[in-house]
């Protein structure tokens, strides 16, 4: 691969690549990440969105943001759920996949048929398996993109067995409280004594026909079609993980962490730069405040874009980071609190004035590189835990649902960079959590180790030697032979 300067010769020569993610924030942004760095390697890219998250971008970027380039073009497809207005909030997540399964085939055939050049080449979010068939019926080739992490990639490939083996679905719902979800498993691959408890959180539904569960099993039985898998990952970190999933899947390609080689494209191409995918709009001024805060004094807490919370377990939380006296930035979504508005108590915000910061939306990585940042207080998504190891940022771990738990596992047990908080948060424990990660005897072990990863994922994301590099120049070959 030649880098900036093209592949092709002539622009109209370029291969084409479309880009389709799950339309959730947590895979549009690892999916604009790895197109900008293909169209960076000389791909003509289209890279589509639902109607309606075109329409939230178009309110929280502004228009010129999707105007895109000549070779970079954004297109729709409508995910088949009834029209919304209300642009500040994450759709159903259970109802939007359902919807996409049936609704999207046809749109997104038409689409592919009318795109000019000629596509070459399919890449896919797993979650968006269905277009596995069009991508047959057109003759087109297709990469499948796993957003989440090997571990969790690799829970989920197991999924048949844990139905095979009574643990899918469980009996009822007493057994989420009465200790259940405790035992260990001995026999997972690269993942021995993980608790249940830990594993993707469809695995506690108890109904049989569960449509996240029909939508993984589906994932991952249809990946033996795909040319190749992508993972944003890189491979000192999940190799334990990476040997078992490779006997199950196709080639698999670890070109991660996505966001330190997106900062080499945009240090390089200003047009490229400009692109984002955020579906609020950011409020960078919390860098200023961060600016007049002393190094690693802060902890920024934030719970991406689907988790939702009781207004008790705000409350708590809130507490909790008033106790710790400690400095905090708290990202607040407007829908992160069920059913209810997230106004904290007067006495809250009187009492952390000085020292607490509240906001609605950020730019996460710039967040996280800051050096006033000394600790994540996070739900563990997979982007945020990989952005958090990226800058070395030690966690404190509140899994809410999907990968999330499992990924909270491997941050405590395999890279000692996290301690979980119960589910049912207690401002206690959020305080001497806090407490401990930012001063205790935990928390310097913690940023030790996360020093550790942070130079890791560095070398793999390096130019030219890294192994996160020299595999996406593997890739560009699959996605050219296409
Ligand atoms: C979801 C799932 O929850 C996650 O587990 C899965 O692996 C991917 O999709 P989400 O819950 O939103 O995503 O979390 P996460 O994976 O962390 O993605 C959030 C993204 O939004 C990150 O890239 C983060 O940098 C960005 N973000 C979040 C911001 O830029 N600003 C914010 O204020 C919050």
């Amino acid at each position: 691969m030649e880098g900036k300067t093209g592949l092709m010769s002539s622009p109209k020569e370029k291969p084409h690549v479309v880009c389709i993610p799950y339309p959730a924030q947590g895979h549009i942004n690892p999916m604009l990440k790895l197109a900008k760095i293909l169209h960076h390697k000389g791909f003509h890219i289209t890279f589509i969105n639902t109607e309606f998250n075109h329409k939230r971008l178009l309110k929280s970027r502004g228009p010129d943001s999707l105007n895109g380039l000549p070779s970079f073009q954004f297109k729709t497809i409508p995910d088949g759920l009834p029209p919304s207005d209300d642009v500040d909030a994450t759709q159903d997540i259970p109802s939007l996949t359902q919807s996409i399964s049936t609704n999207c085939i046809g749109p997104f055939k038409d689409l592919l048929a009318k795109l000019n050049p000629p596509v070459s080449c399919i890449v896919s979010d797993v979650a968006m398996s269905f277009t596995l068939e069009a991508a047959e019926e057109l003759g087109i080739p297709e990469v499948l993109f796993w957003c989440s992490s090997a571990c969790a990639s690799l829970a989920y490939g197991h999924f048949s067995v844990f139905i095979e083996k009574g643990i899918i679905p469980i009996k009822d719902a007493s057994y989420l409280t009465n200790g259940y979800l405790d035992q260990t498993l001995d026999w997972m691959p690269g993942m021995k004594n993980i608790r249940l408890r830990d594993l993707p959180s469809s695995i506690r539904t108890t109904d049989p026909d569960d449509i996240m569960v029909k939508i993984t099993l589906q994932a991952t039985g249809s990946s033996h079609k795909a040319a190749a898998v992508i993972l944003n990952t890189f491979d000192e970190l999940e190799q334990d993980f990476l040997d078992p999933l490779s006997t199950i899947y196709p080639p698999i390609y670890t070109i991660g962490p996505l966001n330190l080689l997106e900062e080499q494209v945009n240090d390089e191409d200003e047009t490229l730069a400009v692109l984002g995918s955020n579906l609020w709009k950011e409020e960078p001024e919390c860098l200023d405040w961060l600016d007049r805060k002393d190094p690693k004094s802060v902890v920024y807490v934030n719970f991406g874009s689907i988790t939702v919370m009781t207004f008790e377990q705000l409350v708590e939380f809130a507490w909790g980071l008033a106790n710790s006296q400690t400095s905090f930035l708290w990202i607040i979504r407007p829908d992160l609190v069920s059913g209810d508005s997230a106004i904290l108590p007067p006495e809250f915000l009187e009492e952390v004035k000085e020292r607490g910061l509240l906001v609605r939306w950020c730019p996460q990585e710039q967040v996280l590189k800051h050096k006033s940042v000394g600790g994540f207080l996070t739900h563990n998504g997979w982007n945020s835990t990989l952005e958090s190891i990226s800058y070395g940022v030690p966690m404190i771990c509140w899994p809410f649902f999907a990968d999330q738990q499992t990924n909270c596992w491997a941050c405590r047990t395999q890279w000692g960079i996290g301690m979980e908080i119960d589910n049912n948060v207690k401002r206690d424990e959020v305080e001497s959590l806090v407490r401990e990660l930012m001063v205790g005897e935990k928390g310097e072990d913690m940023k030790s180790k996360s020093l550790y990863w942070k130079n890791k994922a560095g070398e793999a994301a390096k130019s030219a030697s890294g192994s996160s590099c020299s595999n996406l120049e593997k890739l560009i070959k699959v996605l050219l032979q296409s």
